[in-house]
């Protein structure tokens, strides 16, 4: 449950960016989340798994005002997410940066105005500097020199870190990453979770990484929120939900195929 919370009001807002409080989605009239309850503390990288269907992407999305709650509130930066208006949430949405699931760039767009997205549409910078920015950030994530190429003349991999350079060009104080190591071979994987590592050393941003991958989630995060059957079934340090006695969790952190999950 959250924490700081007396009356409705956050009173240490300043440690908390994003309080998720009794939220619950309904999509195509199922229930996909209900009595999701999470603050997610400055600074802190929340890994959010479970398994494919769980409901996590969505929880990103309300995150970023994509989708309402059917119920509930969401504070993110201390506004209240439901209030915002247009205005609103292009400010807000300047200080969030997203590593979307699939597709992770426009196709019709180079990789230059696909990195500088953020900038070119929410800022009065010139193209001249944008374009300087994007070097520098492209060059922070291996990408030198890819500025005039389109999403499909780069690897998946490539097209993975080239998002990443997009998610952080504005300096966001939240960084909201789906899936960010799925499909990708070991070695690259790892070179992702080092980046984020990195990403997280240098601008000490909030974050939180949907993953089915342990190793990322043990590697670059501080807590691990497990989602099952549309509730947060388990929520705290790694190591303590890595140890959890709960049979759900356990089933799917040793990726068993006897135990509560029906496979
Ligand atoms: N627009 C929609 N209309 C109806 N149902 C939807 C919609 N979007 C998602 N869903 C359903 O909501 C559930 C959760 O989807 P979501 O994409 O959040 O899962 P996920 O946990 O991210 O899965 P994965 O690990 O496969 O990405 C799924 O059952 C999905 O079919
Ligand atoms: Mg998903």
């Amino acid at each position: 449950m959250p924490g700081n919370i007396e009356n409705n009001i956050i009173n240490d807002m300043d440690d908390i960016v994003v309080s998720v409080r009794d939220i619950h989605v309904v999509l195509g009239g199922r229930t996909i989340l209900k009595d999701i309850n999470f603050d997610l503390k400055r600074g802190e990288t929340l890994a959010v798994m479970g398994l494919s269907g769980a409901g996590k992407s969505t929880l990103l999305r309300c995150i970023l005002g994509l989708l309402k709650p059917a119920s509930g509130e969401i504070y993110v930066l201390g506004k209240q997410i439901s209030k915002l208006n247009g205005k609103g949430w292009d400010d807000l949405r300047k200080n969030i940066g997203m590593v979307f699931q699939y597709p992770a760039l426009f196709d019709s767009l180079t990789i230059m105005e696909n990195v500088g997205f953020g900038l070119i549409e929410h800022s009065k910078m010139p193209i001249e500097e944008i374009r300087k920015l994007v070097s520098e950030k492209l060059a922070t994530v291996d990408l030198i020199g890819t500025e005039d190429m389109y999403p499909n003349e780069l690897s998946g991999g490539m097209q993975k870190r080239a998002s990443f350079a997009r998610a952080v060009i504005t300096n966001p104080h939240i960084i909201l990453y789906d899936e960010p190591t799925t499909g990708l071979d070991p070695i690259m994987l790892t070179v992702i979770d080092n980046l984020i590592k990195e990403i997280k050393k240098e601008t000490s941003a909030s974050a939180i990484i949907v993953t089915h991958d342990i190793k990322t989630a043990s590697a670059v995060a501080d807590k691990i929120a497990m989602i099952y059957e549309g509730r947060i079934i388990e929520i705290g340090e790694v190591s303590k939900v890595m140890q959890s006695d709960n049979p759900v969790v356990r089933q799917f952190m040793e990726g068993s195929t006897t135990g509560p999950i029906k496979v």
